[in-house]
């Protein structure tokens, strides 16, 4: 058992299922606790839902995932329903992400959202694929992240917010500077990277329909590791270290570079849910080789 506190949490273990892989429905979120998530974050959802883009929509390659799912989601009121059933089955936190085509449907979405209680609310401001319908996501912007943070931390009450960076926009720092400035009561670093393309050398065209897409996995590990410690030397706010986690000693340099929490998506693809307990196991076996008795006490060591 590796404890872990958050904000006003204590989870019971440190590895949460990052948004957009399996999170959808409270069956299969509570089969990722039961494997050993110490929490999990839905995929992200907005007030009416979205389509996405059409298939192939998800590529493994050698170091990872390219993925242009594009926000599919059934809209929140669904999504609160199953946040619901989820809290009266489970009792490991749930982290709700939500999304908006505008800065007033972040509003919109967490006035609705905030009658599921999650445990936190996710905002996703960093999403690279659906550039071409939405724009420049708002992450990238410190204007407009910081209309974002506020909007979501007015209507959230006191349900804390994390906002969610990708390692694009004007440096992790100065962004994750900005969130903490506007309300955030933590940070998620990072969303998938890119975009990115692969191509089909037989057909010659790019393989994904909407042919571009994030880049998560290993193959981002080094990116995610520079922005948490980026950020942790910013701001005071915890952050739940996501991007490429696959292994015990992948998390453990995301706690050395500051997180809190560590999040995994993409191993989950490659890796089955049995990730979670592995990572956690491994954690705890650096823990007791070191003589250390909580991730606390080695987070943000690699600052010294
Ligand atoms: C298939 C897929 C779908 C994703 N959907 C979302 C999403 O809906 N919202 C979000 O904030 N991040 C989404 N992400 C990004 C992940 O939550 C995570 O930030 C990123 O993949 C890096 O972590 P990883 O390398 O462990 O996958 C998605 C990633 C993948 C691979």
């Amino acid at each position: 058992m590796v404890n872990v506190s958050f904000l006003n949490l204590n989870l019971e273990r440190p590895t949460v299922l990052a948004s957009g892989i399996l999170g959808l429905t409270a069956d299969s979120m509570r089969r990722v606790v039961e494997s050993g998530a110490g929490a999990v974050t839905t995929k992200s959802f907005n007030t009416e839902g979205r389509k996405g883009h059409p298939n192939p929509s998800i590529l493994p390659f050698r170091h990872g995932l390219l993925n242009a799912v594009g926000l599919s989601n059934p809209g929140v009121a669904e999504v609160i329903k199953e946040i619901k059933k989820f809290k009266a089955q489970c009792e490991a936190p749930i982290f709700a992400s939500i999304f908006g085509r505008t800065i007033e449907e972040y509003g919109e979405v967490t006035q609705q959202l905030v009658e599921a209680s999650p445990d936190l609310i996710e905002v996703n401001v960093s999403c690279p694929n659906v550039r071409s319908e939405f724009g420049t996501p708002f992450g990238d912007s410190p204007q407009d992240t910081a209309k974002v943070t506020e909007i979501v931390k007015k209507y959230a009450g006191n349900i804390p917010i994390s906002v969610k960076l990708g390692p694009h926009g004007p440096g992790v720092g100065r962004m994750a500077k900005v969130c903490e400035d506007h309300g955030a009561d933590a940070l998620t670093l990072i969303n998938t990277v890119g975009p990115g393309m692969l191509i089909d050398i037989d057909v010659r065209k790019p393989i994904l329909s909407n042919k571009t897409g994030g880049v998560s996995g290993p193959a981002i590990l080094p990116i995610a590791v520079k922005s948490v410690f980026e950020a942790y030397e910013q701001v005071r706010i915890p952050i739940i270290g996501t991007g490429g986690v696959t292994t015990a000693e992948d998390a453990i340099q995301m706690i050395l570079a500051g997180a809190t929490l560590i999040g995994i998506g993409s191993g989950v693809y490659y890796q089955g849910m049995e990730i979670f307990r592995k990572v956690n196991r491994g954690i705890q076996d650096y823990l007791t080789k070191y003589g250390f008795t909580s991730p606390a006490e080695i987070r943000g060591l690699a600052h010294e």
